[in-house]
């Protein structure tokens, strides 16, 4: 049986397929009410993610601390920017990340903030794959 619109508002797990996602494209959807991405990341995104000293970034965290071990090309953040809960744009900014057009704060290909006022990486709900190419959230 899946939960009905009011159970899932109300914080049921939502499962997501993967599998119309190519490498490259992020998608949206809603868990909790919150806007939550999901992107297919390319190597050179999780390369340019991984290149990066951990010890530079103002909310210092690696990428692999951010993804599932073996699935390393898919990233899952809370799209709400972590200043003042704007809902940042994928694939925009200086960092093959999101750019939060509200006061300027730009993420990372992992969603970690680089530059601007944000004081905090995006952060990453509680997900678990529960196939290759189905994850669940919640
Ligand atoms: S709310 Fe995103 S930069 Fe201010």
């Amino acid at each position: 049986m899946n939960p009905d619109a009011s159970t899932i508002a109300a914080g049921a797990p939502i499962e997501v397929d993967l599998s119309p996602v190519a490498e490259g494209q992020d998608i949206k959807v809603f868990w909790r009410g919150k806007p939550i991405y999901i992107s297919h990341r390319t190597k050179k995104q999780i390369d340019e993610a991984r290149a990066v000293p951990v010890a530079s970034l103002p909310d210092p965290q690696s990428d692999e601390a951010r993804v599932k071990s073996g699935h390393d090309q898919w990233l899952v953040v809370i799209g709400i920017c972590t200043h003042l809960g704007c809902i940042p744009i994928a694939h925009e900014g200086n960092y093959d990340g999101f750019f939060c057009p509200c006061h300027g704060s730009q993420y990372d290909s992992s969603g970690r903030i680089r530059q601007g006022p944000a004081p905090a990486n995006l952060p990453v709900p509680p997900y678990t794959f529960v196939s290759d190419t189905k994850i669940q959230i919640g």
